[in-house]
């Protein structure tokens, strides 16, 4: 039986279009599954979007529309995002479908069955942007929200509370357990930081919206957003419905998030679990924030860069590509049309499309467009994939993209560098040096082979156009990382052919 492997995204807010960040986590949680997937894991991916809540019924009351209407709008263009970014998911989940709302409103009952949920009054701050409440104490000055900023409302009302503070001790004993539950380490300090301060009981309903989940004990009163959407994780995977499906991919390996949404994830959800009886993921990745030419993202402030238009004028890989290898993953991050067509130019036109560019119509011109025959096998590049291999692997297995993005790029500076020094058109003028030519070039096209395979979690559809002109033709999803890197497997005779070069380089430098 193949190893499973179940990875989530956050599910977006549907009030507002999707933005870089939203790119991001969709493009860095697809190349994991895909990774995984290569690796030979049945993988479960899940992403989707949180469609209830306080913000889509302002925003839907703005545009004069029900907020049924405002979600169906909204989800659309998500899912077609996604489908420009070439996001691989098995499931896409909204919270106001009926398989998500049932599961959500019987674990309400139950938890209150058991007494985990009781009825008091809810006193605190509440932002209505973040969906998030507040103590006194955390607020910034001027009682702005810690988490935005923005000015924060003064709510007492009825409300169901979740003994959260129960969970205190059981969570700071898990955390202690296990050291790889929340990374990178420094938000696992930061969470457990918070718990330590204390936990307090915490409001899950609000006083009945006309768009969410009815509380099941009493009508006048709806399921906060937050438990809401939590559940998406669990309800998506068939819990109380589909035992098997459940069991066989539940608990989550990671549960990709922004810095913003910790505290839900390390905190309340893990909680909730606990309440539940279910066992916890087991690895909750929190990445870092992107902002624009240095500044947070603001569509009232008009600081925002629309996903898609990049891929409209630089195409889906070339994002992706930025996304992954332009900061370490975890890390805030800075986007800014320089900055991009810098990496772009550089990585994929000069590094990656030059070898392609420089080796096909070598091929065609010197070996009949054919794959020559394999003579010998060049150690330096063939050790080199050896030791990018393991390195690959080890930054995967800690989301690190950029770091395996750095390792593929040994190869491919190493291939160039082989080029340059084996000089294959110089070979081509001696009727002796053929041997050497083709030996030159099969190592060449072998490289290229095995780059395909390695860069297909990241730029999926390029790497597959990189083994187009190779003259192969399967699909290397179907393939295994491990055993399709192995050297040597290209086959002579096949037809390579020269296509468009990949990635043109772009000519205006830096719209700054
Ligand atoms: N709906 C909640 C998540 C519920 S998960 C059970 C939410 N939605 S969101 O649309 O605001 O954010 C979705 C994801 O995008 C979150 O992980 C968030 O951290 C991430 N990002 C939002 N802005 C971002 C950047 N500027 N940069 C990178 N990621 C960002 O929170």
């Amino acid at each position: 039986m193949k190893k499973k492997f179940y990875i989530t995204t956050a599910i977006a807010y549907v009030n507002d279009l999707p933005h870089l960040g939203h790119a991001y986590e969709a493009v860095a949680a697809d190349t994991l599954a895909r990774y995984k997937r290569l690796k030979g894991y049945e993988v479960f991916f899940l992403t989707g979007t949180d469609e209830h809540g306080s913000k889509i019924i302002r925003v839907a009351k703005e545009k004069n529309i029900t907020p049924a209407q405002l979600v169906d709008k909204m989800v659309i263009r998500f899912q077609d995002l996604w489908k420009k970014l070439d996001i691989s998911y098995d499931d896409f989940i909204r919270t106001t479908e009926v398989r998500h709302t049932g599961v959500v409103s019987k674990i309400f009952k139950r938890l209150y069955q058991q007494g985990d949920i009781y009825k008091g009054t809810y006193k605190g701050w509440y932002c209505i942007p973040c969906e998030s409440f507040w103590l006194e104490s955390q607020l910034k000055e001027g009682r702005l929200c810690p988490e935005c900023d923005r000015e924060v409302k003064k709510i007492e009302e009825e409300a169901y509370l979740f003994r959260l503070s129960r969970y205190e001790k059981p969570l700071l004993k898990y955390f202690k357990d296990h050291p790889r539950f929340v990374l990178p380490s420094s938000r696992k300090n930061e969470a457990v930081e918070f718990i330590k301060g204390g936990l307090k009981d915490i409001s899950v309903t609000r006083l009945k919206l006309d768009w969410g989940i009815p509380c099941p004990i009493e009508e006048n009163h709806s399921i906060y957003v937050w438990i809401d959407a939590l559940i998406n994780y669990i309800s998506a995977l068939g819990y109380d419905s589909d035992e098997g499906k459940f069991s066989s991919f539940w608990p989550a390996d990671v549960h990709l998030i922004g810095k913003d949404i910790l505290r839900f994830h390390a905190i309340l959800w893990p909680a909730f679990l606990m309440a539940l009886e279910i066992e916890l993921p087991r690895m909750v990745f929190v990445h870092g924030f992107w902002k624009i030419k240095g500044e947070k993202m603001s569509k009232s402030k008009g600081i925002v860069v629309s996903p898609e238009e990049i891929i409209k004028e630089y195409g889906t890989d070339r994002l992706r590509y930025f996304l992954l290898r332009e900061v370490p993953f975890g890390g805030d991050a800075n986007f800014s049309p320089s900055l991009f067509i810098k990496r772009v130019n550089s990585d994929l036109a000069n590094d990656l499309g030059n070898l392609l560019n420089r080796t096909i119509p070598l091929v065609i011109r010197h070996c009949q467009g054919k794959v020559p025959r394999f003579f010998e096998e060049e150690k330096v590049l063939k050790e080199k994939i050896q030791e990018v291999l393991i390195q690959v692997e080890q930054a995967m297995n800690i989301l690190s993209f950029s770091e395996a993005l750095s390792g593929i790029w040994k190869i491919v500076k190493l291939a160039n560098l082989y080029i340059d020094r084996r000089a294959p058109w110089q070979l081509a003028k001696k009727e002796s040096k053929q041997k050497q030519l083709h030996t030159v070039l099969y190592n060449l096209l072998e490289t290229l082979r095995i780059l395909g395979i390695l860069l297909f979690p990241f730029i999926p559809g390029s790497a597959q156009k990189i083994w187009t002109q190779l003259g192969i033709e399967e699909n290397i999803e179907n393939y295994l990382l491990d055993k399709g890197t192995v050297w040597g497997q290209l086959k002579s005779g096949i037809k390579v052919k020269q296509e468009p070069p990949l990635f043109p380089r772009i000519g205006k430098e830096a719209k700054k």
